[in-house]
């Protein structure tokens, strides 16, 4: 497996993202499963793994913390505060966004607790809290650091502006956002800003949410529960126009030699060495096909024909509902026209 620098650590050039594992797509794998994916990612020399305390409300920290605890020593683990479950009056929980320090702290401390472990090596701001300056957030966070709770600090989804104040506080190790072929976002300024901060970019959803494995071929089948669901690009209207990219797509698959799903991650890996994908799977199968994607090598007249089929101007919907928008402060690209 390559590797590929994360502030102090060196880790697998393919990450494993968990969350699938106990949370987002339709009913989670049972315990048993997800303990087999967890084990099988690091027999094949995954070296990052990437949770958070959303997840699951826990219970995705808690499958992690359970399974690799034996194994501590052998990666890089990755988890997130400052959006987590919180209980309300009703008994309820909910997903609830703050960056608060005392929350940072609060969350910090239910994380390790959950992840059997004396430190986390990455913890990210899952999301930065509008309410509270930034500075006042990582301000938390390095204390975090130097309470030796946390080796290194990452933000997610932020934007350039957010990225170079919050490294001003302390050094931003990395930068966790959705980035694909079908969400380029980055590439409008963070993907630069990482670069020249000298942190590293984890590109998560790096496989369009299954879209660019040809893996969902009707939106109608998703459970209820489905994120997917609420994201403009998995609407049956737009779904249906994003299929239509797909036969194109395939065809550059069959010419690099590779799956679509390898082909997805093999470009993001080409696109810059300090860019980290974290594909998510509930299968051992996938896991191995997706981390076969270290083994592709595309060329620059492929890769410029890949870019021209799938990028925001040829894809329908955004990539998130209003509300979750409102949520993010990266750099977006102009709402899709309707089709
Ligand atoms: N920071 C944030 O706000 C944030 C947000 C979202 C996600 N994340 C992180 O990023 C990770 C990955 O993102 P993601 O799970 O949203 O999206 P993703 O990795 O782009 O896609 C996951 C989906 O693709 C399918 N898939 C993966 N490999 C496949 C293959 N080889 N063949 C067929 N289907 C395949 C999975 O289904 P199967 O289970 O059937 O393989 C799953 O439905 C998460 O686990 C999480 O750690 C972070």
């Amino acid at each position: 497996m390559n590797t590929r620098s994360i502030g102090p650590f060196t880790v697998s050039a393919l990450a494993l993202g968990c969350m699938n594992l106990s949370h987002a797509y339709g009913t989670p794998p049972d315990a048993q499963q997800g303990e087999r994916v967890l084990l099988a990612a690091l027999d094949e020399g995954v070296t990052l793994f990437d949770t958070a305390a959303l997840y699951g409300f826990g219970a995705n920290e808690t499958l992690v913390g359970r399974v690799l605890k034996p194994h501590r020593n052998r990666f890089t683990l990755a988890s997130k505060g400052g959006m987590a479950g919180v209980t309300g009056d009703d008994g309820a929980v909910r997903r609830v966004i703050d960056g608060r320090p005392e929350a940072v702290r609060r969350n910090c401390e239910d994380s390790l607790r959950r992840l059997q472990t004396d430190v986390i090596d990455l913890y990210y701001l899952h999301r930065w809290d509008k309410k509270v300056p930034i500075e006042d957030s990582v301000g938390a966070m390095s204390d975090l650091v130097r309470a030796g709770k946390v080796r290194a600090i990452g933000l997610s989804e932020v934007s350039a502006a957010t990225l170079r104040r919050a490294h001003a506080v302390h050094p931003i190790s990395a930068v966790q956002t959705e980035y694909s072929l079908w969400t380029r976002n980055p590439e409008i300024a963070v993907l630069q800003a990482c670069r020249e901060l000298g942190a590293a970019f984890v590109a998560f959803s790096p496989v369009a949410r299954g879209f660019l494995c040809d893996a969902l071929h009707d939106v109608a089948t998703l459970a209820d529960k489905d994120i997917r669901k609420a994201m403009p690009r998995f609407s049956p209207e737009n779904y249906a126009a994003n299929l239509k990219l797909l036969p194109a797509y395939k065809a550059l698959a069959a010419e690099a030699g590779c799956t679509p799903a390898q082909l997805a991650l093999a470009w993001l890996l080409q696109k810059a060495p300090h860019i980290v994908p974290i594909p998510g799977t509930t299968r051992v199968d996938h896991l191995r096909e997706d981390l076969g994607a270290g083994a592709v090598k595309l060329e620059p007249g492929l890769l410029a024909r890949l870019e021209a089929l799938i990028n925001q101007d040829t894809v329908s919907g955004n990539r998130y509902s209003d509300q979750s928008r409102g949520e993010v402060d990266t750099e977006e690209f102009p709402d899709t026209p309707a089709r």
